[in-house]
């Protein structure tokens, strides 16, 4: 079999979840329209459609709330377990992706919960953990936008949540991606659920996937202005650098994600400061687009996005973290059913025989 470089085009295994369709030009949940999904339903019904192919969000509501609170105000190991991470390394401070990581392998898994209770829990358990790092309170849920309020601090406008839950249910899956690739891998040991999951989150930190929205955003805010981001952009790209948030593995036109997010910095952009952001942001849009012939992918306003919703940049990743693991969760369920254990071959480039 010929050898592709990074998998690319590579057919590695079967799955019921989500497309991007063959020509890669849109994403879909298991049949729906993600885009479509973000106009009429909330991260918790695409959770529960993910999971377990029914848009009624009520049992992952009831279930995420249930591990939430108990976090918040009855158990408090986990806050003593973040609290300790965090003062472990005082000095350079523990990137969130690591404390996440840390608190996510440290959970319990019972084996007879449903798939709804044990993702429900780890979700919980990531937010938490994310709201930990806010100064203002965070434990006023809302009904409607329960996960996004689980992240925000308790006087978010509805208009934020929104945002967020949409950012949310843009993240929530991505067929083969690298981090959910990850999981399958150890799933596919007939490893648990929580492992699996870690797998996926070491994955998702690298800027060459989910850590891109950080770099994304450290790259615009390195500007003051437009002409400064023009010079500066051209200048990487003579170096040969990548710009975070842009291309895309299986997209090849536009990431169909990316205008969804782009429109929700537009509404939310509301200070001078902002406004020149986004544009220069809009700025390396277009020598991108005219120099690389390149579209930003979901990352690029993405951290935007989330930026102007007041998260650090340091919590952009975990924040997708919060919105894949229930992508991750229904691959880890969908190949422990398969149960073929993934062990592709290598060609060989070392020494002959000696
Ligand atoms: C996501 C990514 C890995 C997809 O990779 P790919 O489509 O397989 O493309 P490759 O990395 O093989 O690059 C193909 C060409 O496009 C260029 N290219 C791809 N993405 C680029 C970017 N963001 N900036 C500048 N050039 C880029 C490469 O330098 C390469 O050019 P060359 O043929 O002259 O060497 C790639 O676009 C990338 O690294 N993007 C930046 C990181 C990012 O935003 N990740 C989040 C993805 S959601």
């Amino acid at each position: 079999m010929e050898y592709s470089p990074g998998l690319r085009g590579v057919v590695a295994g079967e799955t019921a979840i989500s497309t991007v369709g063959k020509e890669g030009t849109s994403l879909r949940y298991r049949g729906y329209d993600a885009i479509e999904l973000t106009k009429n339903n909330t991260y918790e019904d695409v959770a529960s459609l993910i999971i377990k192919d029914s848009l009624d969000g009520d049992e992952f509501k009831e279930a995420f709330s249930r591990h939430y609170n108990n976090k918040a105000f009855e158990d408090e190991t986990v806050s003593k377990y973040i609290e300790n991470l965090k003062s472990l390394h005082p000095q350079s401070e523990m990137h969130p992706m690591a404390l996440l990581r840390t608190i996510v392998s440290g959970g319990q898994e019972i084996e007879s919960d449903t798939e709804i209770e044990s993702i429900a829990r780890i979700s919980a358990t990531v937010c938490f953990a994310i709201a930990s790092y806010h100064k203002a309170d965070t434990n006023i849920l809302s009904d409607k936008y329960l996960v996004a309020s689980s992240l925000l601090p308790n006087d978010a406008n509805d208009e934020m949540l929104e945002a967020l839950d949409d950012m949310l249910i843009l993240y929530a899956e991505h067929g083969f991606n690298a981090s959910t690739f990850a999981t399958r891998v150890t799933a596919s040991t007939r490893a648990d659920l929580t492992g699996s999951i870690v797998s996926g989150i070491a994955a998702l930190k690298g800027e060459l996937h989910g850590g891109a929205n950080e770099r994304a955003v450290e790259l615009i805010n390195s500007f003051n202005t437009v002409d400064e981001a023009e010079k500066g952009i051209y200048s990487l790209l003579d170096e040969k650098k990548k710009i975070m948030g842009f291309g895309h593995g299986v997209y090849k036109v536009q990431d169909p994600r990316s205008p969804v997010v782009k429109n929700w910095v537009e509404q939310l952009v509301d200070n001078d400061f902002s406004k020149n952001r986004f544009e220069i942001a809009k700025k390396i849009d277009e020598i991108m687009d005219a120099e690389k012939n390149l579209f930003p992918n979901v990352d690029f306003y993405g951290g935007l996005l989330l930026s102007e919703l007041g998260f650090e940049i340091d919590l952009f990743t975990p924040i997708f973290v919060a919105g894949r693991s229930v992508g991750w969760a229904a691959h880890y369920f969908e190949q422990r059913e398969q149960d073929i254990l993934i062990r592709p071959a290598a060609k060989y480039i070392g020494p002959p025989e000696r």
